[in-house]
């Protein structure tokens, strides 16, 4: 599907996008080994959440619709071999949590997906784990992964993780709940700690512990007991949301509020660049959902200043890296974005490659050895885009047309269903007459 947009005259409304991605995929595993019945309130229905859904009932763990999902756990122990290979689609959190989580268990299982997920690295689980006694192959640090069943625990290890990754963070933990000892994992820079919030909420131990150099270190202990059941609701996608929020930034008049946003501040980067660039936005009605924290945004529009990204600020909205380079192309100066190297590895090279299709509307963008600089403002103009396959790039390219003049086209744009398939009718509901 191509879609082709205009600038609206106002963005205005209120929306509740999607649900988070991260916390989805993490519920429908560790429900699944839980003892128990547990509940997933307003889970994310996307392909990335059903590709996982889909794997763990080839594991044997059917999820049931009941008031969101209910998934009756087996226990850490009660997972069947599947009778193909798991088929993670496009789904990178899915196939590197599942490593982590299926390297410990006492069958074997191939994970595999598509030629996207396909061309994505593997090795930083792979190798980690086989270092905890795994029996993994990739396939030139790639998918398909072969997994062997065990007849013992995996070793407990301490890890230093040579890039900040909760997915490879959370693969390490995951297999950790079958290792005989402790597992340590140091990030250079603090990650998403969905998982880790999850697992704590199911009884298990976690020590951590930030260090000096900001740093930080998470120790899992094998676990002692069954993993409690979740009940949690899986508040609005941040990294949905962002997109809303640079939208309102950059249009004059906007006014959008956003209902019920996940803000853990280990994904909450981008709120703080906006902000330093001037945005105007408040949270209101700040509250917990099943251990995460949560509020509503109002968002609206200032002119904007450059600013410079890097560090753990950088980790802190890796995601967002997209849509944040489209408010750049608004803001006065040079914003610099640096230690952004792993947006080669996305779901498209989100250096290259996005860089190219931003230019086609007129920013002015330059690609560097770990992130990109932009020139700005500029005004940009219609023209006709790629998404590349990827959600980000596409949601991102249709912010840039909301401030283009004239009319912009994205070519490819239904890539978008891999976290939030409706955003195109949620774009349209806020461009009123
Ligand atoms: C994710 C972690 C990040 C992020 C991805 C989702 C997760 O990936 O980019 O969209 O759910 O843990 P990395 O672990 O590769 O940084």
């Amino acid at each position: 599907m191509d879609y082709a947009l205009t600038p609206p005259k106002t963005l205005r409304g209120t929306l509740r996008v999607p649900s988070d991605r991260s916390i989805t995929v993490r519920a429908a595993l560790l429900a699944s080994i839980a003892e128990g019945i547990s509940r997933i309130r307003q889970p994310l229905d996307s392909d990335d959440t059903c590709a996982a859904l889909q794997c763990m009932a080839e594991l044997g763990a059917q999820a049931a619709p009941a008031d969101g999902l209910r998934i009756a756990g087996l226990g850490l122990r009660g997972l069947r071999a599947p009778a193909r290979p798991l088929d993670c689609r496009s789904s990178g959190t899915t196939m590197r949590l599942l490593a982590g989580f299926l390297a410990g268990q006492r069958f074997d299982a191939t994970l595999d997906g598509s030629a996207q997920l396909r061309r994505r690295p593997m090795r930083r689980v792979t190798e980690p784990l086989r270092a905890m006694g795994a029996h993994i192959a990739d396939a030139d640090g790639h998918a398909p992964l072969s997994i062997r069943g065990l007849r013992t625990a995996l070793k407990g290890i301490t890890y230093d993780m040579p890039i900040a990754s909760a997915q490879v963070k959370s693969a390490l933990l995951l297999a950790g709940l079958y290792a005989d000892g402790p597992v340590t994992i140091r990030e250079p820079a603090p990650t998403r700690d969905h998982t880790e919030r999850m697992l704590r909420a199911a009884g298990v131990e976690l020590i951590a512990q930030a260090d000096a150099d900001g740093c930080a270190t998470i120790t899992i202990l094998p676990p002692a007991r069954p993993l409690q059941p979740l009940d949690l609701l899986a508040p609005a996608d941040f990294s949905s949301a962002a997109f809303f929020l640079v939208a309102a930034a950059i249009a004059p008049g906007a006014r959008i509020r956003l209902s019920e946003v996940g803000l853990n501040p280990t994904r909450t980067g981008l709120l703080d660049a906006l902000r330093a660039m001037g945005a105007p936005i408040t949270i209101a009605d700040r509250r917990d959902e099943g251990g995460e924290p949560v509020g509503d945004l109002e968002a609206g529009h200032a002119g904007l200043r450059a600013v410079e990204v890097g560090g753990q600020l950088t980790a802190r909205m890796i995601d967002e890296f997209p849509v944040f380079a489209v408010a750049a192309t608004q803001a006065t100066g040079v914003t610099v974005v640096r230690d952004a190297g792993e947006l080669r590895v996305k779901e498209s090279n989100r250096l290259e490659g996005f860089i190219g299709e931003l230019r086609k509307l007129g920013a002015r963008i330059e690609a560097t050895a770990d992130g990109f600089v932009v020139e700005g403002p500029t005004p940009l103009r219609g023209a006709v885009v790629d998404g590349l396959g990827d959600h980000r790039v596409a949601m991102a390219l249709a912010v840039a047309g909301l401030v283009a003049e004239g009319r912009t086209i994205i070519l490819g744009a239904d890539c978008v269903a891999k976290t939030y398939p409706a955003f195109f009718r949620d774009l349209e509901s806020l461009g009123g007459p």
